[in-house]
């Protein structure tokens, strides 16, 4: 089976607002959509929209923890949470659609504490047999030790099950020492924890060959509308998908994750689990909700993406 661990979950709420968007002055909201955010999050609605229920795992708390359970039900996401004290972050992104600018404010969120650490591992132990794939990621909560991904890595392969690691920074480096299964950083991720320009195949064969020497099976670097680099087992790969119009990509690697994870639990082989993935990124693309992946997309574009050995 496959789960989702995203201990960071937020309430993102778009608010469109009326006219230009000034600092320091009143704005009126002429539109306003809330959606639950955070990497698993994102993850397991991809995964529902070929239908495929991965339960959500992760920290809720107070009212907003209330209002992101609600629209879970309604969108038919399943979940397994920890409730915490304190109250589940809310990230705004102010959209002014004159000037075509976006501002973010990102609240910081409830501070969780050791006790709330072993109920979530208590809670991921459940699932995990050598069957299990997790896909685990994002920002760390407020509280959370920088090793948080190193325990929940450690304590998931001691059961037998595989983690796909999709975070950056400090947090990504740190959770490479606990040789997860396979992790998904986009290009800047990588140039920023590495320290190189990906901009020649060289160095992305570098990078690869890097995470591979430190334990990882399957690396994947992806790269926008470029598509995806992996290392699997000796050989390096290039997955390219079909050009076509983005509406919003944001969500499009935690989709992409989504699609490696189907592919290993279906225990396809490397390339159409590559294949998958960037099927299933690709086909994010297409729709406003991070995350939202629609089937027919998926089995438009699936022919489409292109695999080689490079
Ligand atoms: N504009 C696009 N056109 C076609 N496919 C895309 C586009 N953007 C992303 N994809 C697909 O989605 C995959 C992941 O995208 P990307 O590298 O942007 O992930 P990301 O930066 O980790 O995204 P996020 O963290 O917001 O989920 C790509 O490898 C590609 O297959
Ligand atoms: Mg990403």
């Amino acid at each position: 089976m496959i789960i989702t661990v995203t201990p960071n979950i937020s309430l993102d709420k778009t608010l469109v607002v009326d006219g230009s968007f000034e600092i320091g002055k009143t704005h009126r909201v002429k539109e306003i959509t809330y959606v639950p955010g955070g990497k698993g999050v994102n993850a397991s609605r991809a995964l529902l929209g070929l239908n495929y229920k991965a339960p959500v795992i992760g920290f809720i708390g107070g009212n907003t923890g209330k209002h992101i359970l609600s629209i879970f039900d309604h969108e038919g996401i399943v979940y397994d949470v920890v409730n915490i004290n304190g109250e589940t972050r809310t990230c705004y992104n102010i959209v002014d659609v004159l000037n075509n600018t976006q501002t973010e404010i990102l609240e910081r969120g409830p501070e969780i504490n050791e006790n709330d650490i072993r109920l979530l591992e208590a809670k991921i132990i459940q699932y995990i047999s050598e069957d299990t794939i997790v896909c685990m990621g994002g920002s760390l909560p407020a509280g959370a030790p920088i090793d948080l991904y190193v325990r929940l890595v450690n304590l998931i392969k001691s059961k037998g099950g595989k983690v796909i690691l999709d975070t950056s920074g400090e947090s990504l480096k740190e959770g490479i020492k606990s040789k997860p299964f396979a992790i998904k950083p986009n290009k800047a991720e990588v140039e920023a924890i590495l320290s190189i320009k990906l901009d020649t195949i060289e160095n992305i064969k570098t990078a690869l060959k890097y995470f591979s020497e430190k334990g990882i099976e399957l690396s994947v670097i992806s790269m926008g509308k470029d598509g995806l680099y992996a290392y699997n087992n000796e050989k390096y790969y290039k997955v390219t998908p079909p050009v076509l119009k983005a509406l919003n990509a944001v969500g499009s690697g935690d989709s992409t994750v989504a699609g490696i994870a189907l592919g290993l639990e279906q225990k396809l082989d490397i390339t159409e689990v590559l294949r998958l993935g960037a099927a299933m990124g690709t086909a994010n693309v297409l729709t406003l909700k991070p995350g939202e992946v629609r089937k027919e997309d998926v089995e438009n574009i699936l022919p489409k993406v292109e695999v080689t050995t490079i």
